[in-house]
């Protein structure tokens, strides 16, 4: 089997329980990956580890290179993509430290590069995009938590916004108008590619925060650490459970 990549956002910089074998430092036509690639086995199967912000988180979302992040997974001989990524809370279940399995997106970034399809085309390409996430791998992450007993919610519309700042009261108002349940800065264009490249994927959610207006007062970077400490500990057992299958 195809090993199955993780793309670790904020919070989740090193896998713990990755039994090394290669750091493979990659370049693709459309530019250098965020990180090298870091390939071993964890829980027994073989992984493929990306840091979305780099080995030591300094790239912001609006500056990842998500087309050579794709491009590097998929050259890679990645079949399947498992996203973690840090959101704010907007629907009331999804509360701090919580994880969530969005089936949903809605794209509110601007100015990124969007799509592998533009340049020295044979034809135009418009993939589908019904179902932005990968449902096989959706349900097994389901699957998983239930089996981990870890606190998620299996559905939700992730609303991706560009960042870096995060949002005033009002947008997440108009967010929630929009049906948007967790927000967050990465999950486009980075669907989109993995859909156009083929692949499948599928994101977890880890609730950093409420959103903004959603908590008491201002949204602190240390509030977002301590919960993203919580969450990732349950994304560990999530993926202690999704391995051995
Ligand atoms: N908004 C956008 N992105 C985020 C947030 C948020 O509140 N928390 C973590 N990533």
């Amino acid at each position: 089997m195809a090993a199955l990549a993780i793309i670790g956002g904020t919070g989740l910089t090193r896998l713990a329980g990755l039994e090394l074998t290669e750091r493979r430092v990659v370049h693709t036509r459309w530019g250098s990956p965020s990180s090298a690639l870091l390939l071993g086995r964890l829980h027994g199967r073989e992984v493929i580890f990306l840091a979305r912000h780099g080995e030591r988180h300094t790239i912001p979302p609006h500056r990842v290179n998500y087309r050579a992040n794709i491009q590097a997974l998929k050259d890679a001989g990645v079949e399947r993509v498992l996203a973690v990524a840090a959101v704010g809370g907007i629907r009331g279940d999804l509360a701090p430290g919580r994880l969530a399995i969005p089936d949903q997106i809605i794209d509110y970034t601007h100015g990124r590069a969007q799509t592998f399809f533009e340049d020295d085309l044979e034809e135009v390409v418009h993939v589908d995009f019904t179902e932005p996430y990968c449902e096989a791998l959706r349900r097994r992450l389901i699957e998983a938590a239930e089996a981990a007993g870890v606190p998620f919610s299996p559905h939700g519309t992730y609303a991706a916004t560009e960042g870096p700042r995060l949002e005033t009261a009002a947008e997440i108002d108009r967010l929630e108008r929009d049906g948007c349940h967790m927000v967050g800065m990465t999950g486009m264009p980075e669907a989109a590619l993995a859909r156009e490249a083929g692949l499948c994927y599928a994101a977890c959610a880890v609730v950093a925060n409420w959103a903004a207006g959603r908590g008491e007062g201002p949204i602190g970077m240390d509030e977002i650490r301590r919960n993203l400490e919580t969450g990732m500990g349950h994304v560990g057992r999530l993926l202690e459970a999704l391995m051995p299958r």
